[in-house]
């Protein structure tokens, strides 16, 4: 992609603590506006310190990070809430992150408000958020503990829509559902994309998941990027060993996502047995 990133991570090492090992190592990459890059790597490789340095939750200890020019840890006043708004989360336990005591409606307000969103036209907001994301608006009245883990992934997702975002960082957004729930969940982050021209940092230690939605793959080992490119190429002709052990991996789970990476909002065949 030529346009402008709206993301740009540069050279960035960073340790959680003076005698600890870098976390991350001389990383860099780039996601473009309405592109989807997929991080891969095993458990330890460093892809949530990433995803933590790309919304502005940790600065690095060396290295850049930009979002839309600005840097992400830095976001103060007037214009670093309106560049917030532009930058959203959607975790791996949206149990963890939604207040036990909100209902998911309420949960979904909040983000309306802080996008500026009048008191009078939230509820009919909300409602249409919940129906975008495959949702009941009925259940807007629930708690999270009334919800299955699906039903809360995707008021997570509610919420991240909520404030208009161009980029959504995803952090292993599926790794704790079921299989067909991981499917849905996958193919709304797709349609969504497709409807709203998204982009994604999409964080995964599945190769097989990260191919389904991703344009890139940055692949990760130890803090460092060993391997990088479009998904086609990545799949079909990894280069690393250590990509091509994380491969194996994946195709020897069942892959429902069919023959090469989708973008079609249409449903995919299942070729699992
Ligand atoms: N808050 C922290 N304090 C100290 N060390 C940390 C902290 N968070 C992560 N680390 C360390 O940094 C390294 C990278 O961790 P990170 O969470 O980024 O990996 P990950 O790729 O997201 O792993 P997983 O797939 O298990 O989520 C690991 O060695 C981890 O132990
Ligand atoms: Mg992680």
């Amino acid at each position: 992609m030529t346009s402008t990133p709206l993301l740009t991570v540069a050279h960035v090492t960073h340790r959680y603590g003076a005698a600890a090992p870098p976390a991350l190592d001389d990383v860099s990459l780039t996601v473009a506006p309405g592109e989807t890059v997929g991080l891969v790597g095993e458990s330890g490789s460093g892809k949530s310190t990433l995803a933590r340095l790309a919304l502005g939750l940790l600065a690095p200890g060396s290295g850049t990070v930009r979002f839309a020019g600005h840097d992400p840890h830095r976001l103060r006043g007037r214009t670093g809430r309106a560049t917030r708004r532009r930058l959203q989360f959607v975790p791996q336990h949206p149990r963890g992150s939604l207040n036990p005591a909100l209902r998911a409606g309420e949960a979904v307000a909040f983000a309306l408000r802080a996008h500026g969103t009048p008191r009078r036209e939230r509820a009919e907001a909300v409602a249409a958020l919940f129906l975008r994301v495959g949702l009941d608006p009925a259940l807007a009245r629930r708690r999270p503990r009334e919800l299955s883990g699906g039903q809360l992934q995707r008021v997570a997702i509610a919420r991240a829509l909520a404030t208009g975002p161009d980029l959504v960082v995803c952090d292993e957004p599926t790794s704790a559902l079921d299989r067909s729930t991981q499917h849905h969940v996958l193919e709304l982050l797709a349609e969504l994309r497709e409807r709203t021209g998204l982009a994604y940092l999409f964080v995964s230690h599945d190769l097989a998941v990260v191919r389904r939605l991703a344009d890139r793959v940055v692949v990760l080992r130890h803090g460092r990027v060993v391997e990088e490119g479009t998904t086609a190429h990545v799949w079909n002709d990894p280069r690393h060993p250590y990509t091509r052990a994380l491969l194996a991996a994946a195709t020897g789970l069942p892959d429902p996502a069919g023959p090469g990476p989708t973008r079609s909002t249409e449903p995919t065949e299942n070729t699992t047995p």
